[in-house]
């Protein structure tokens, strides 16, 4: 049984992060979604809001599983997940560099091999920074991002 993990902030999930890890639910038996918290960043999501974002767009995929990660190592958390493989996607050469060091540590630290797909073309310019900046600034986001993250966006947009 192969079992991967798809690890990210996901703040908020676009269409890229749906396009990879349903990919890699066809490439894996299993596929772990890994929900991080990373304390450096101001999220717009809470943890338990991109918990029930992904796991909303993920319903129809039972081979899916979305968990926290925690703020510790992806590799310790991999191993403890019993998970050979991370995934990632790549849209640029630029991801590439930045992925390559930490693909090579991770395997170092616990033999996890990780594995790149490369992006679609029709979103190779997203990025959850690049949307929050422009829902912030009164931008329509709803073609970049699944349902589960316009229901929140929105219900947000109704109490203010
Ligand atoms: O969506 P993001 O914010 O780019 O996700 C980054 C993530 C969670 C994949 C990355 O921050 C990560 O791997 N964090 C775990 C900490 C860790 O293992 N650091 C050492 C990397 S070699």
């Amino acid at each position: 049984m192969r079992r991967a993990v798809c690890p990210g902030s996901f703040d908020p999930l676009h269409n890229g992060h749906v396009e990879v890890i349903t990919r890699a639910a066809g490439l894996f038996d299993e596929v772990v979604v890994a929900v991080s918290t990373n304390y450096a960043k101001k999220h717009r999501f809470t943890l338990d809001e991109r918990l029930a974002i992904t796991r909303e767009t993920f319903t129809a995929l039972p081979n899916i599983s979305v968990v926290p990660m925690g703020d510790g190592l992806l590799a310790e958390f991999c191993r403890e997940q019993d998970a050979g493989v991370i995934v990632k996607g790549l849209r640029t050469g630029r991801d590439f560099e930045y992925e390559l060091p930490m693909a090579t540590m991770n395997r170092q630290l616990t033999d996890v091999e990780t594995v790149f797909l490369p992006g679609m073309n029709s979103y190779l310019h997203l990025s959850s920074t690049l949307l929050k900046e422009v829902q912030s600034l009164g931008g329509e986001i709803s073609q970049f991002v699944p349902e589960a993250v316009m229901r929140r966006l929105t219900a947000d947009d109704g109490v203010a």
